[in-house]
């Protein structure tokens, strides 16, 4: 769908049918009618008048979600008609709700069909939003929230592509792909590379793989950078569990396990575009956990970039292990890290403990942390934190090893994977970490507002949001 950013009066602009934001039916034209269908001011409630060519569209309030659920739900009625364009009025427009229905719009008209035989969206559609004067800042506005809500559809795009389509040998070409895109550095390495690195953590959990696991670096250093950012993601194209074999329900959307990278590739592709003056640098670690006679075991000992050793419990934990190497590989070649934050579908029990749409935040620095979530919760994104204790710490003890990949107690697992990620950022580092765990929001079975079934892209606009809050400080 095309999605057009106008001014004029709405008397003029040719569109068949318009969209009509309501938060309070008394407010309607059309009062008696909606009543009749009984039409409510909550959440996802629409209704499509067609010989009056009106969606009504309700908004439970002001803010960002609000906004960016009602158009995206009068974007889906509009999608399931047969009319060619379709117009909405914002009349008195502030920059916040631009955003929102900007990013409402191209969110909620996404649609992955990339393996339908017949495509269901294959009609030529658009959307002009309109207002009354078409302002420098609105403009800017509209620009930038159309790439935000592209790199999130990038990232959707990636994350619900097939494990048989999208190895790690295919993340680094597309990652290099995103590089000239937006005229950022790539670098790529393969498993000689993290042998002789000492990444033995991130390299064996790819041995059994038929696919090379890849170490990406983009890098996007524009001119008199205010801060030093870097974006680290697990990037597990499969997840099968490895030795440690997922049952065959749980198996099932393990594609998804790419997600954390998939997003700081698309965050930074955003953070170029935007042109934001930070240098950012995003850091993938590609990897395919499987089977076979060489794959690692549970009873193995793997020594990390840090020289740390880890015994191996369980091969399904394995997102942190290849977690913990490109931390070390993130600290070892960038000096003088303002932020580093990892971004993974790390664990169920996050997903357990905070729910389907929500990222748990773990890390050292509580203002840091408590910055993430207000970020989060601003962009459109759904946050919590979860606080590491000294006895949680203790139960990723290992007998015989540093440090065992799986905790001793079966609770508070997403903490413990949080641990045990602290254990590979560096004591100058400490405060400077974020760990965000995605494992509920990157992949979710059930729709809600703008996210489709599959993929929604989480990660790109709380990060985007954090540092454009941080641009805004002195
Ligand atoms: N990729 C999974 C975590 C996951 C689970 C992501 C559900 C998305 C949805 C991760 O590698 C994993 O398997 N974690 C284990 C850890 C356990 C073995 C300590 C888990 O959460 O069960
Ligand atoms: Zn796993
Ligand atoms: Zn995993």
């Amino acid at each position: 769908m095309k999605i057009k950013f106008i001014e004029k009066n709405i008397k003029k602009i040719k569109a068949d049918i318009e969209i009509i934001l309501l938060n309070d039916i008394e407010d309607a034209e059309d009062r008696k009618l909606l009543e009749n269908l009984d039409f409510k001011a909550v959440d996802e409630s629409c209704v499509l008048l067609g010989d009056l060519k009106k969606i009504y569209v309700a908004y439970e309030d002001e803010s960002y979600d609000s906004f960016a659920i009602a158009i995206a739900t009068a974007v889906k009625k509009f999608q399931s008609t047969n009319f060619s364009s379709a117009k909405i009025n914002l009349i008195d427009c502030k920059n916040e709700q631009l955003k929102a229905i900007t990013e409402g719009s191209f969110l909620g008209a996404y649609a992955f069909d990339n393996y339908k035989s017949k495509k269901d969206n294959k009609k030529k559609q658009e959307l002009n939003i309109i207002v009354k004067e078409k302002t420098a800042e609105l403009e800017k506005v509209f620009e930038d929230s159309k790439i935000i809500s592209k790199a999130v559809n990038k990232t959707r795009d990636m994350v619900n592509t097939a494990p048989a389509d999208f190895y790690p040998s295919i993340m680094s070409d597309l990652a290099k792909e995103l590089a000239i895109d937006s005229g950022i550095d790539c670098k790529v390495f393969g498993e000689r590379y993290l042998e002789k690195n000492d990444m033995h953590a991130m390299h064996s959990v790819g041995i059994a793989s038929i696919h090379e696991s890849k170490l990406i670096h983009l890098t996007y250093k524009p001119k008199n950078a205010k801060k030093k950012i870097v974006l680290v993601g697990k990037g597990l194209t499969y997840d099968s569990g490895g030795l440690s074999l997922k049952p065959a329900d749980y198996m099932v959307t393990m594609k998804s396990d790419k997600s954390g990278g998939c997003t700081v590739l698309s965050t930074i592709w955003a953070i170029a575009k935007l042109e934001l003056p930070f240098e950012v640098h995003a850091i993938v670690g590609a990897v395919e956990n499987m089977i076979g006679g060489d794959a690692y075991k549970p009873d193995d000992i793997l020594k990390a970039k840090n020289g740390k050793t880890i015994e191996v419990r369980n091969t399904d934990a394995e997102g942190r292990l290849v977690l913990a190497d490109c931390l070390c590989y993130a600290q070892d070649e960038i000096e003088d890290i303002d932020y580093i934050f990892d971004y993974a579908t790390l664990t169920g029990a996050c997903v357990v403990g905070v729910g389907q749409y929500t990222t748990g935040i773990m890390g050292n620095n509580e203002n840091l942390k408590r910055n993430a979530v207000t970020a989060a919760l601003k962009s459109g994104e759904y946050a919590s934190t979860l606080d590491f204790n000294r006895y949680l710490k203790k139960t990723i003890k290992s007998e015989i090893a540093d440090i065992s990949n799986i905790a001793s107690t079966r609770y508070g697992g997403a903490i413990t994977a949080g641990l045990f990620l602290d254990n590979f950022v560096y004591e100058e580092n400490k405060d400077k970490w974020i760990h965000f765990d995605i494992a509920g929001p990157a992949f979710v079975e059930s729709a809600w507002g703008y996210n489709p079934y599959g993929a929604s892209g989480a990660g790109v606009r709380m990060t985007i949001g954090f540092l454009e809050n941080l641009n805004k400080e002195k």
